[in-house]
């Protein structure tokens, strides 16, 4: 197992912002130390029935950027999401940064490259990245050093990242009474996500964990902050040390019944291609539906 350089004694300030069309939750992580910054997770608002793009929600945290006299180090994509769109350039364009994923991008670049019958011109080397990260690989965001840790099972491109005392699950986990994402895209599997899983509750008990999305379970308020010993303890999918095999059998019956998310058709196409929207023949913005593809 990779040795991670897990430094808890680092603690940044976290600032969410909650997507209400989509159920995210974005993040600027600041350096305490600087003015140093990251955004993880940006959305793009999409009227898909409109065919109708804008950008409150980014423009929301450009503001509180600017506001805050921060410098935009880095823009994290802790995958490609399957319900909801990326604003990675739109916000790189305005406040700089680089756009990172995990290095296995190009794997879900191939499958839906294909799916989506994307020409020659959609290149599937994560060239449309600044930066590919491979399992352990460690980057800066102003004295703090992050790292990525490598949680496949959601899809095959998921890393967690870690920041000080601060993770970023992604789709990996949600709030201990939501339990864990499904793992019934291409390239997911169950048993992959479950081995993930453990790696993130192999993180110190204290870490704080945030995530990507959360439904208000139970009619609760929504929520995005836990710690590694709260879902050790409470999760309602893998808490208590729950087996493996519990856990597939469960996660692949729950997962049977489960509808496509609303936006996967248009969220794989820009965020395959780093938040960037596609352009037909004449450059023009436009989506694909295949039919009966996914
Ligand atoms: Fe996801």
């Amino acid at each position: 197992m990779t040795d991670y350089p897990v430094d808890i004694s680092v603690k940044p300030d976290v600032e969410a912002f909650f997507d209400e069309a989509t159920n995210t939750i974005s993040y600027i992580v600041k350096d305490p130390n600087s003015d140093a910054c990251a955004i993880v997770d940006s959305v793009m608002d999409i009227d898909y029935a409109a065919g109708r793009i804008t950008y409150d929600h980014a423009d929301a945290m450009i503001a509180r950027v600017k506001e805050r006299g921060l410098t935009l180090e880095w823009i994290i994509e802790t995958h490609v999401h399957a319900d909801h769109l990326s604003a990675a350039p739109y916000i790189q364009d305005k406040l700089g940064g680089k756009i990172g994923i995990g290095s296995k991008i190009l794997v879900v670049q191939d499958t839906f490259g294909k799916i989506f019958n994307e020409g020659t011109e959609f290149q599937r080397d994560g060239s449309q990245f600044d930066a590919l990260f491979e399992d352990g690989d460690t980057y800066t965001i102003g004295t703090m050093q992050a790292f990525a840790m490598y949680t496949p099972g959601h899809t095959p491109a998921c890393m967690v990242h870690v920041i000080g005392d601060a993770a970023f699950v992604g789709d990996t986990l949600f709030m201990p009474d939501g339990g864990s994402a499904r793992a019934d895209f291409p390239g997911g599997d169950a048993a992959t996500l479950y081995d993930s899983i453990q790696k993130v509750l192999a993180l110190p008990d204290e870490m704080r964990l945030f995530m990507c999305h959360d439904y208000g379970p139970n009619g609760r308020d929504i929520q995005w902050e836990t710690t590694v010993g709260d879902e050790k303890a409470h999760n309602i999918h893998v808490g208590q040390g729950k087996t493996k095999d519990e856990f597939v059998k469960f996660r692949t019956e729950r997962d049977a019944q489960l509808d496509m998310p609303k936006l996967i058709i248009p969220s794989l196409q820009v965020n395959m291609r780093a938040g960037e929207v596609p352009k037909d023949k004449d450059g023009r913005p436009m989506l694909k539906v295949p039919l009966n593809g996914l």
